[in-house]
């Protein structure tokens, strides 16, 4: 099967290292993502040890449509039965760029058409609980694609608090992959908000696999093998035993954020290497173990034009703080905004490629060791 595992644009070649590292065969990456061949096994695989992947895609056909006629020639010919059963509601979601069929409607239409006669499944009017196919035509090539995941795969099933702006956790796996984090260092977030970023170095730490505790939508297929899935997930819970010294902590000056934290951790079973701590940036030391890591920090951006120079103190003070009290620490910091970057002082190389998120574009900041 043509996989396709989609990821925010900018980070396809971190997503296809992790692909490669999981010995997934041969990753490329595309715009929004990177194209893997495989079987089940490797669906398998993508969706419950694949830590930056937002979906796993089937790519069930692709051919050149320059009218609806052609169209409806085409997808009378595709397989459906191969990939979607009789019982399960079925969501088309269309969408058509620079191409002679430009009405996302009309082909979700004949695309639902060609579903309901080739393989009798009903039609789902609302994605929850449905079986997702995308049909996509860019410059007058349809590409028909089946979600393998259901919920997006940063649900994760741990984070039941959220605090006010938190970071995905696919974001957040692949921006400690961007800054070399391998789980064998102390990782340190001082503006954890509900604990993202601790939580997902922790995980790494003992690898365990983030699908661990989630349904997905290959369950519904009617290639999949209950068998086969249960022993792969089986081993995605057994957890290894990080170096003694290894912990991940986490600082907000928000008290609740720490409590809502803490609850994440537990349920994402990571409480004992992790650490959860009201103070303020002003207050913040390094951990006891003394053991320099990665500092992450995903501090507030501003976002309307305004609200970037009230935030300008705010990272005065978490450069200050580090430069002073983190020699040997290495920093990585995501924000929007180039001056709130500079704002810090800290001796950062040129940024990442802007990388949508929320609405907003940011850049991925990293330091060396700090002296
Ligand atoms: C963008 S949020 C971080 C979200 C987090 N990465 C997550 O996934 O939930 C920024 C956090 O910084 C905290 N914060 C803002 N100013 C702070 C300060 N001076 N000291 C400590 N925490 C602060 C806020 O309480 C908020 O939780």
């Amino acid at each position: 099967m043509n996989l396709f595992l989609t990821c925010p644009p900018g980070l396809e070649p971190v997503l296809a290292q992790e692909a490669e590292a999981l010995g997934l065969p041969g990753p490329k990456p595309e715009a929004g993502g990177i194209v893997i061949h495989g079987h089940w096994n490797t669906v398998y695989k993508a969706n419950l040890w694949l830590r930056g992947a937002t979906r796993v895609l089937i790519r069930m056909s692709a051919f050149r449509a320059m009218t609806l006629g052609q169209l409806e020639a085409r997808l009378a010919k595709v397989d459906w039965e191969r990939f979607i059963g009789p019982d399960v509601p079925v969501r088309v979601e269309a969408s058509c760029k620079g191409s002679r069929l430009h009405h996302g409607g009309a082909v979700g239409t004949r695309v639902q058409e060609a579903v309901r006669q080739g393989t009798g499944a009903p039609i789902a009017e609302q994605a929850e609980g449905a079986l997702r196919l995308f049909a996509r035509i860019d410059d007058n090539l349809c590409t028909l694609s089946l979600d393998t995941s259901g919920a997006l795969l940063h649900r994760r099933g741990h984070k039941q608090f959220t605090g006010k702006a938190p970071l995905r956790e696919t974001l957040a796996a692949l921006f400690l992959r961007a800054c070399g984090y391998d789980g064998t260092e102390p990782v340190l977030d001082p503006l954890c908000g509900s604990g993202t970023v601790p939580i997902e170095a922790a995980e790494i730490a003992l690898g365990l696999a983030p699908g661990r505790d989630r349904s997905f939508g290959f369950e519904q297929l009617p290639g999949h093998d209950p068998a086969r899935w249960a022993a792969i997930r089986e081993d995605g819970r057994r957890r290894e035993t990080p170096d003694s010294a290894l912990r991940f902590d986490g600082r907000d000056r928000d008290a609740g954020a720490i409590t809502g934290a803490r609850g994440n951790a537990e349920r994402a079973g990571v409480t004992a290497i992790t650490r959860f701590e009201q103070g303020a940036v002003s207050a913040l030391a390094p951990p006891p173990e003394g053991i320099p890591g990665l500092i992450f920090i995903n501090p507030p951006y501003g976002g309307r034009i305004g609200k970037v120079g009230a935030l300008k103190p705010l990272y005065a003070s978490i450069g200050q703080v580090l430069t002073e009290r983190f020699q040997g620490w290495r920093v990585g910091m995501i924000t929007t905004d180039a001056g709130l970057a500079k704002a810090t002082g800290l001796p950062f190389a040129p940024p990442s490629a802007p990388i949508p998120h929320g609405g907003l574009r940011i850049k991925l900041w990293q330091t060396e060791p700090l002296g």
